[in-house]
C-alpha cells in the first residue's frame, strides 16, 4: 500500500502471527529491537513501541473480534530517512476510517478510543487503508533524523 516513494529499502523484517493477545508484546519487542539499531532516542523507541502495540491490539481485538482466527502481519522497514512499520490484518475492516481515527471514538463502549490518537501523536505519519470484510492496513512512519549530534543544542565552540 505504500504509494509514496521512500527510496531504496535498506533492511526489513516481516512477522506473521495468529491473532492471540500474547503476540502484541512479541511484535512490540521485535520492532523495538529492529529500531534500536537506528539513530533514534530512547523516547522515540518508547513511542514506536506504543504505536505498534496499539495497531496490533486493534487488529486482534477489532479485526478478529479478540479470537484466534486470523493472521496479523507486521513488517518493519528501514529506508534511508524513515522507519516504516506496516500492521495488516484480514479481519472485519473499518467502515469509516476518518471517524475511527477521531479521538474518543470507539465501537466498543468499554474502550477509550485512544489507540489512533496515540499512533498519530507518537509517529510522524499514520496511514490507514481499510475495507469492510477485507481487512485493515496501518502504516506507521517515523522520520530518521540526520545524525542528532550535529544538529543544534551544542555548546558553542570557543
Ligand atoms: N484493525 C482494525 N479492524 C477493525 N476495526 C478497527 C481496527 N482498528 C481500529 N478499528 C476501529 O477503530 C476504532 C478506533 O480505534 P482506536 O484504537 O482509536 O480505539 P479503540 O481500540 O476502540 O480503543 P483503545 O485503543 O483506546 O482501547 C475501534 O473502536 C474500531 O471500531
Ligand atoms: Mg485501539
Amino acid at each position: 500500500m505504500t504509494v509514496k516513494d521512500r527510496g531504496e529499502i535498506i533492511n526489513y523484517v516481516q512477522l506473521e502471527f495468529l491473532s492471540v493477545p500474547e503476540n502484541v508484546s512479541l511484535s512490540r519487542v521485535v520492532v523495538a529491537s529492529f529500531a534500536a539499531q537506528l539513530d533514534l532516542t530512547l523516547n522515540d523507541l518508547e513511542e514506536i513501541k506504543v504505536a505498534v502495540s496499539e495497531a496490533v491490539s486493534n487488529s486482534i481485538i477489532h479485526g478478529y473480534n479478540n479470537k484466534p482466527v486470523g493472521k496479523v502481519y507486521v513488517t518493519v522497514m528501514r529506508y534511508e530517512k524513515e522507519l516504516v512499520i506496516i500492521v495488516k490484518d484480514e479481519g472485519v475492516g473499518i467502515k469509516d476510517v476518518k471517524k475511527a481515527m477521531e479521538a474518543a471514538y470507539s465501537t466498543d463502549p468499554e474502550r477509550m478510543g485512544l489507540g489512533f490518537v496515540f499512533m498519530k501523536s507518537f509517529m510522524d505519519e499514520v496511514n490507514v487503508v481499510s475495507e469492510p470484510g477485507k481487512g485493515t492496513t496501518v502504516e506507521l512512519v517515523k522520520k530518521l533524523e540526520l545524525p542528532k549530534k550535529t544538529t543544534g543544542k551544542q555548546a558553542p565552540k570557543e
